[in-house]
């Protein structure tokens, strides 16, 4: 065997090892304030124009339709989730007749607004399109987001 081969033999589980721990390090919940206040301020601006025509001015629904973006639909749509599944899932469905049209970080910014309106706390850093980093942000809704309904 060559000396590169078995040098790379040796490192390739170490690197293997290495990525796992850094996985695992990354994984992280909306509780430790993953957004920035300003990003949610400039996602509600976006979701006035693109979005409360449906869902409302108080992400109470105003279109027979389309469910409330907050209190219980959204406790149940949301929770538990990762940021990157309802990244995903409002990027290749809202809004209904104009999917994808808007840049990514505008939606992510718009999904940051839905959760700071239901009181998701926010932090230092802003929050960037990356669906590997979001798969690993699991939604925690607190109990006092909006009309009730238990923690998890
Ligand atoms: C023309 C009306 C309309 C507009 C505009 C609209 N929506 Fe919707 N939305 C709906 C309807 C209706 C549903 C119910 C599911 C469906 O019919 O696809 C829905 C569902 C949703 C859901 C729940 C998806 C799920 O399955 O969990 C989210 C989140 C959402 N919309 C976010 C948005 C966002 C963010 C915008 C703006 C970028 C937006 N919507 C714009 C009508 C609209």
């Amino acid at each position: 065997m060559k000396p590169k081969l078995s040098a790379a033999l040796v490192l390739a589980p170490i690197l293997v090892l290495a990525t796992e721990t850094a996985m695992a390090q990354d994984a992280r919940s909306t509780t430790d304030g993953v957004f920035t206040a300003a990003q949610a301020k400039s996602g509600e601006e976006a979701y006035q124009s693109h979005c409360s025509g449906c869902h409302g001015l108080d992400l109470r629904k105003t279109d027979a339709e389309a469910p409330d973006l907050t209190e219980g639909p959204f406790r149940f749509g949301w929770h538990g989730k990762t940021i990157g599944e309802r990244f995903e899932k409002t990027r290749s469905t809202m809004p209904k007749a104009a999917v994808r049209s808007l840049p990514d970080q505008v939606y992510l910014d718009i999904v940051v607004y839905i959760l700071a309106f239901n009181g998701v706390p926010t932090g230092t850093d802003k929050l960037l399109p990356n669906i590997a980093a979001l798969d690993k942000i699991t939604i925690d809704v607190p109990a006092s987001s909006g009309g009730g309904g238990r923690r998890r």
